[in-house]
């Protein structure tokens, strides 16, 4: 027998009986067995290094730390879900979707219950049956790559359990702490002195983002599977249901929550969750609730998605976590659409794990069924990421001789009076001078998901308009270090650190510009979904509505949205401002990479604080343009990045000759590639 046959034999036996250990819960080998096999296997890889694979048992647990983590952009999206709290809104969701269905008759296979588990979304990827990529959520499009802390959770499949693989399968499911082990991490910290997790989902999501994954290996992760995408599935027999696709994962080697439910009606979906509402307190992880998901994969294809959730789905939640507190202040906020929310201040209080002063009134309407006073006790709610809400005024608590909340008849920004249009519940501010509405698209401009400008933040934005410096976004390309200067608390550093940062942002790609360009309905998930569609600034100016809504995720609402934005003549003029000014107008991400570019194939190692980019955002850049990011320098090495205080990287890399690199000079780089 060839030692490449026994090592092949090794493995599988061994991913055999971990499969049926970990993920069955039904071990099929004694672990004396299990024991010497694995020391067999790492024996002989030791002795033939070279003959080690990816998907070897042994590749579990990385030997070294990583430097830092990669951004990655997910291939599709990871969408978050929209959220019901009674049999009503339940009801009224799956109203919605008939709806959206126009006319024809919703026949379907029911609704497959999932429990919620209540821990942190990951996206891994397998090419040709193998496990290449893990990566977090981060924010839907972009997250953290963490393959080396994936491996080590003994539930995921290294190698698909698939003889013939499609090229690419994608696979979502949320990663959790064991409750037990929640409480031994927790008492572990106690004894060592460091704080301690507020509750598993935080401790899953700090573990997953360990630089050390021998750390992350002692905390048992595990990880329950749900989603199932392969993009390109030519001549492979796949799922048409969400039930047939559990099973399919399951197949695959990965663990399924057993508690689902294939339920006829909503009903069906009440009962579930309810028999749950109890039973859960004895599962060995926390759940918060059940996911229902239309089970035909036909169906939800042609509901598609809104901003952030799919159509086809959505979470029915326990009770969400609520607290007391007492009202100091009704205030209200204008927004930069001209949207005029009122918010309650009040007497700061816990609530899941943060602490809130602020909890949104909604509009108009609530704030009168509400009855809201100044003094009044209220129990305020948080409910998953949404902002905390209002729920109830306990009017026994009142003090004497309050007034109902009126609410301002016009802008607080500037003067002009409100507008309520017909058949809506928002009071706007529709001067589009008002100051609120350029603030607050500055302010949105520059945000991190947007051209993430570092140093304007609401508090600079504020200075630049108190002191007349800028009019509109297109503005802010003109400032000059010795104008921000000339502000108050202003350093001759700072200025010169926000022009740098002003200038850099000029480089963000499309889709943030458009993000950033703030057209209502277009969230960060529809701005890339457009830009990917619409690759120049010329074809999305120009798309139809039909041709908008035509586009897969891109419903009526936005398709309206946008095509109005582009008729007002004050938007062409900003359009025309930001091209004057160098802003990118076209997709790069999706064009090929270029090879013959001084970035494509070539290894950079990035150390030290540098002036504008993050270190991330660094990397981002250089595998974008087809480059590859390590976190130690070696002969291998082509570039070293370095900012401030690079220490050892920058001596290592200086005795092997490795090129260097100032943040200046990758611009160039950079620009050289991309031109
Ligand atoms: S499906 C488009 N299924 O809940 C599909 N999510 O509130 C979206 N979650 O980000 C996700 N258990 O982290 C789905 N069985 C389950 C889930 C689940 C937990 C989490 C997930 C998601 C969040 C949305």
């Amino acid at each position: 027998m060839t030692i490449e046959h026994r090592l092949n034999q090794l493995r599988s036996q061994l991913q055999k009986a971990a499969y049926a250990y970990y993920v069955l819960d039904n071990p099929i080998m004694e672990d004396s067995v299990y024991d010497k096999l694995y020391r067999e296997l790492e024996g002989l890889e030791k002795e033939y290094p070279l003959l080690i694979t990816p998907d070897s048992p042994t590749q579990r647990v990385g030997d070294r730390p990583a430097a830092q983590f990669v951004s990655v952009k997910h291939n599709i999206p990871l969408y978050s879900l929209e959220n019901a709290f009674d049999f009503e809104e339940l009801q009224q969701w799956e109203q919605k979707w008939q709806r959206a269905l126009e006319g024809e008759t919703p026949e379907h296979s029911g609704y497959v219950c999932e429990l919620k588990i209540d821990g942190s979304a990951i996206a891994l990827t397998y090419e040709d049956g193998l496990l290449v990529r893990g990566a977090t959520r981060g924010d839907g499009v972009t997250g953290e790559e963490i393959t080396q802390n994936i491996r080590t959770i003994r539930t995921i499949p290294l190698r698909l359990n698939l003889d013939n693989p499609p090229p690419r399968v994608e696979v979502r499911g949320e990663a959790f702490l064991p409750l037990d082990t929640f409480e031994e991490i927790n008492q572990e910290r106690e004894k060592a002195g460091e704080n301690l997790f507020a509750n598993p989902r935080n401790a899953a999501a700090g573990t997953l983002r360990q630089l050390d994954s021998r750390i992350v290996a002692e905390r048992k992760l595990d990880f329950f599977a749900y989603t199932l995408h392969i993009p390109d599935a030519e001549g492979f027999e796949l799922p048409t249901t969400q039930w047939e696709a559990l099973e399919f994962l399951q197949n695959m080697g990965f663990r399924v929550n057993p508690n689902r439910d294939l339920c006829v009606d909503l009903q069906a979906v009440q009962d579930y969750f309810d028999s749950w509402d109890e039973e859960r307190k004895k599962l060995p992880y926390l759940t918060d609730g059940a996911v229902v998901k239309l089970n035909d994969f036909s169906l939800q294809q042609e509901l598609g998605f809104t901003q952030k959730f799919p159509r086809w789905a959505i979470a029915l939640k326990y009770a969400a976590e609520e607290a007391p507190t007492v009202v100091k202040d009704i205030i209200v906020n204008v927004g930069r659409t001209g949207a005029v929310t009122p918010m309650a201040v009040m007497e700061p209080v816990q609530l899941a794990g943060t602490t809130v002063q602020r909890a949104t009134l909604h509009n108009e309407d609530r704030v009168k069924e509400l009855d809201i006073r100044l003094g009044d006790t209220v129990v305020i709610r948080k409910a998953g990421e949404i902002i905390p809400e209002v729920l109830r005024v306990l009017p026994e608590l009142r003090p004497a001789a309050t007034e109902p909340y009126e609410m301002p008849t016009t802008c607080p920004e500037c003067g002009s009076t409100l507008i309520r249009p017909q058949g809506e519940a928002v009071l706007r501010c529709v001067n589009s001078s008002c100051p609120a509405i350029l603030r607050g698209s500055l302010v949105h401009w520059a945000s991190r998901n947007a051209l993430d400008i570092q140093g304007l933040g609401e508090k600079n934005v504020i200075l630049l308009l108190e002191h007349n410096l800028v009019n509109s976004i297109a503005d802010i390309y003109n400032l000059t270090v010795e104008e921000i200067m000339a502000l108050p608390r202003m350093g001759q550093r700072s200025a010169e650190k926000l022009v740098a940062a002003i200038a850099a942002s000029k480089s963000q790609d499309y889709a943030r510009v458009i993000y950033g360009l703030g057209i209502r309905f277009v969230g960060k998930v529809n701005a890339e979904i457009l830009t990917q569609n619409f690759p120049t600034l010329d074809k999305l100016q120009t798309a139809t509505f039909a041709k908008l809504q035509g586009v897969y995720g891109i419903g009526e609402e936005i398709a309206q949205s946008v095509v109005d934005w582009f008729r007002v003549e004050a938007n062409q003029q900003l359009i025309a401002a930001l091209q004057n000014a160098g802003l990118t107008f076209e997709a790069t991400q999706t064009a090929p990479v270029q090879t013959n570019s001084s970035i494509a194939g070539k290894t950079f190692v990035i150390t030290g604080t540098l002036p504008t980019l993050k270190r991330s955002e660094a990397a981002d850049k250089i595998k974008a343009a087809g480059g590859k990011v390590t976190s130690s320098v070696s002969k291998k090495t082509d570039y070293l990045l370095a900012g401030e205080n690079a220490g050892s990287k920058l001596e290592k890399a200086r005795t092997l000759g490795v090129t260097e690199l100032d943040e200046a000079q990758f611009f160039e780089l950079l620009s050289s590639t991309t031109a």
